[in-house]
């Protein structure tokens, strides 16, 4: 694994790119964790809510949700998103496990960003802050991919496997045109799978070009810890949680074994 701390990409161009871009992406998640929200789950909050992709969509509706992140550039692009339709979440920088913040919540929601640039000791204090900022009898709703969900890093946790990493520089993909007509290209690459800690690490360059010209690029690395399902009910167990159910990919049903992702829904 490379030295130094965990950490993820969402900075920089990474973070112009994904408030472009991203706004789409699973839109089936959006109605999933507002019907929490609307059943006396007020106020909730987003944590880790990036450039607002679920937050922007629960203010327009109505809803009390303020957002926190550990990166400043995704907070500052979700602010001025909402800005730009007229609202002024109260909006928070700080890494999930370090969450230090006066208000209490009915709902917290964490949508694609438990493990990641974290370790396994802060995923775990993660849980006990998430706790402490419930009020009793409030929810948790905790989104995870299952760690054989992608055969990209999958294959790699046999040993022989492994030998064939880091992927060598892969050929741009596909460019897209954001609203100031500059165009994004991005592209990743597997540099590393520690099937002990059960995690990975990739490297994004993302390159911005204008009118041919190639205008700004920038490397970024993100380091994810997968958890399985079974292990992660454990940890919310010991992190003073009750009834806990697990759903499928953001639907209100037990998962298959053929589910990307699965939720945590549990109770303080
Ligand atoms: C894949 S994005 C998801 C953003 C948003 N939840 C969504 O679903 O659109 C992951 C986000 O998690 C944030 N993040 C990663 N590690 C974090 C941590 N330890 N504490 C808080 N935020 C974190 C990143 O900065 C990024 O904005």
């Amino acid at each position: 694994m490379p030295t130094g701390a965990p950490q993820t990409w969402h900075y920089g161009l990474v973070a112009r790119y994904w408030a472009e871009f991203n706004d789409g992406f699973r839109p089936h998640e959006i109605p999933y964790f507002r019907q929490f929200i609307e059943n006396d789950g007020e106020p909730a909050l987003d944590i880790a809510c990036g450039t607002g992709r679920l937050l922007l969509p629960y203010l327009r509706a109505g809803l009390d949700v303020e957002g926190c992140d550990v990166s400043a550039d995704m907070i500052a692009a979700c602010r001025e998103k909402a800005q730009r339709e007229g609202f002024a979440p109260s909006l928070h920088v700080q890494p999930m496990h370090e969450l230090d913040l006066p208000r209490r919540y009915r709902t917290l929601y964490v949508c694609g960003a438990y493990g990641l640039g974290s370790t396994r000791e802060q995923d775990a204090q993660a849980l006990d802050v998430f706790h402490e900022l419930l009020e009793p009898g409030g929810t948790l709703l905790l989104d995870v991919e299952v760690p054989y969900a992608d055969s990209r890093h999958w294959k790699y946790w046999p040993a022989e496997a492994r030998t064939t990493l880091p992927e060598p520089e892969s050929e741009p993909e596909k460019r897209e045109v954001a609203a100031d007509g500059a165009e994004y290209g991005l592209r990743s690459r597997l540099l590393a799978v520690d099937p002990l800690d059960q995690s990975v690490t990739f490297e994004m360059r993302v390159e911005v070009w204008r009118g041919g010209v190639l205008e700004a690029w920038e490397v970024h690395r993100l380091d994810a810890r997968y958890y399985f399902v079974n292990e992660l009910r454990l940890m919310i167990e010991r992190a003073g949680f009750r009834d806990i159910v697990v759903h499928g990919d953001h639907v209100d049903a037990a998962p298959t074994s053929d589910d990307e992702f699965v939720v945590f829904v549990a109770r303080k």
